[in-house]
């Protein structure tokens, strides 16, 4: 049966139509309210817009419930490789055995970039951050790489080349940062070992893969691979709603990755636990800062907008800390002063009234530091994670039946019309 809301404004009544997901949830499809009532909706940040119909992944903010293509993020993690889940996002199901052969074969041969990139890489000054070179370079990506004849091709082979080449040019920009030889990706090699191995491989060292490592990886990467309408994504969704190339749109998603708020947080979060180490390992006075309304500091790794009970990825995250520094025999100071803030925020009544709980990148960056990932690179191996997500999202708006271009409205708060003075009579 169709539902409705009435609303009703100077007299008027006008009926909004409900829309139903899959789960239950609904949302008033005010698509004709402007043409009906000439009032548009207001909503800052979109807390309480949805933006598009989506297939693709499904969260529960209350019950702290994550599903890619309706399956549990928990089962993937345990189960699946990260192609697997790639696949899966992109193309709405898992693969079967000959599809994923295909893929690797795909992603191998599509792994190594042109060689005339790496000036483009040379010239940046050494201290650029990774993620500016990284949005920079996707956006690039275009110039090198032909367009192809049909648009399906086209779509097909973008997307190939987005997921085999984007994990190399990461390992390339941390080699030319460092002033090392860049490695180059192995056919024997899969596509976590390949990263680590262009990574952290030298003529005078060679790298030694650790299944350990891999499967950190592994876990890491698909924990980050899609979480709806986030950010990045919406910022994907937008840029390709213009009917930019996908190199340009996923280049956007880069850039909005990079915010603290966002996936900078990662680095963010480590530089913060660092920082009380540092300083002696005292949680409180962060604590009290966080809560101080006078400061805009905010503590990192804590707080979600959809979640308002704790982050179901950061669950296994904080599971594998323990578990992967346990089978490498490392130990982190920072893992310790980590669950010691945390356990102090969830007693505290600030935390617990505003639903702040650790979100995906309060533990990840222990993570990746424990498999040898420097700081500045942790948002880097996020945007690797998401790429898969942003390109399923990319997918699915283009191919909607009600595509329009993305374009909000506003109320105007400015200057009603006055007129020109010139500039000897101001
Ligand atoms: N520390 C202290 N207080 C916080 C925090 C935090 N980390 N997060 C939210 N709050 C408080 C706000 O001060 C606000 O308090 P008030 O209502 O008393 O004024 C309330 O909680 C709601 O905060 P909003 O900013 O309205 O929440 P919003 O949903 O817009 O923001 C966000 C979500 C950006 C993630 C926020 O929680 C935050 O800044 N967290 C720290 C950064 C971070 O970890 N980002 C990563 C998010 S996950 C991801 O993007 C991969």
């Amino acid at each position: 049966m169709d539902e409705f809301v009435t609303l009703t404004y100077r007299g008027k009544e006008v009926k909004l139509p409900l829309v139903t997901g899959s789960e239950g949830e609904k949302a008033i499809d005010i698509s004709r309210l402007r043409a009906e009532t000439g009032l548009i909706t207001l909503d800052p940040g979109y807390a309480n817009t949805g933006s598009c119909l989506s297939a693709i992944t499904f969260m529960d903010g209350e019950k702290g419930i994550l599903r890619y293509r309706g399956i549990p993020v928990e089962q993937l993690a345990e189960k699946a490789s990260f192609k697997e889940t790639a696949y899966l996002l992109i193309n709405g199901r898992l693969p079967n055995r000959d599809e994923l052969t295909q893929l690797s074969v795909r992603l191998n041969d599509h792994s190594l970039v042109h060689t005339d990139l790496k000036a483009f890489y040379q010239n940046f000054p050494r201290a650029s951050h990774p993620m500016g070179i990284l949005s920079s370079m996707v956006n690039a990506m275009k110039s090198f790489y032909p367009e192809l004849d049909t648009l399906e091709e086209e779509i097909n082979i973008t997307v190939t080349r987005l997921l085999a080449k984007v994990r190399t040019m990461a390992a390339m920009s941390y080699k030319i940062s460092r002033g090392h030889e860049i490695v180059l990706p192995r056919p024997d090699l899969t596509y976590c070992e390949n990263f680590l191995n262009m990574m952290f491989d030298t003529p005078v060292t060679p790298y030694e893969i650790k299944r350990e490592a891999v499967n950190a990886l592994r876990v890491f990467w698909i924990l980050h691979a899609d979480h709806e309408q986030n950010c990045s994504t919406s910022s994907v969704r937008m840029v390709g709603s213009a009917r930019v190339n996908l190199y340009t749109a996923i280049s956007t998603g880069i850039a909005a990755l990079w915010g603290p708020l966002h996936g900078g947080a990662n680095q963010a979060v480590i530089e913060m636990l660092d920082n009380i180490h540092n300083n002696g390992g005292d949680c409180t006075k962060i604590i009290q800062r966080a809560k101080d309304k006078n400061d805009p500091f905010r503590l990192m790794g804590f707080g979600h907008r959809v979640y308002k009970t704790y982050d179901p990825r950061a669950k296994i995250m904080k599971k594998m800390c323990d578990n992967l520094l346990a089978a490498i025999q490392i130990t982190d100071p920072l893992l310790d002063t980590a669950k010691e803030l945390e356990e102090m925020t969830l007693k505290d009544p600030y935390f617990i009234d505003h639903n702040l709980y650790p979100n995906i990148d309060f533990y990840s960056g222990i993570i990746l530091r424990a498999i040898g990932i420097p700081t500045n690179m942790f948002t880097v191996m996020f945007a690797i994670g998401r790429l898969p997500g942003w390109i399923a999202q990319w997918k699915e708006s283009m191919d909607d039946p009600n595509w329009k271009i993305s374009r909000p409205r506003q109320i105007y708060t400015g200057h009603q019309q006055y007129d020109y003075v010139p500039i000897h009579a101001r």
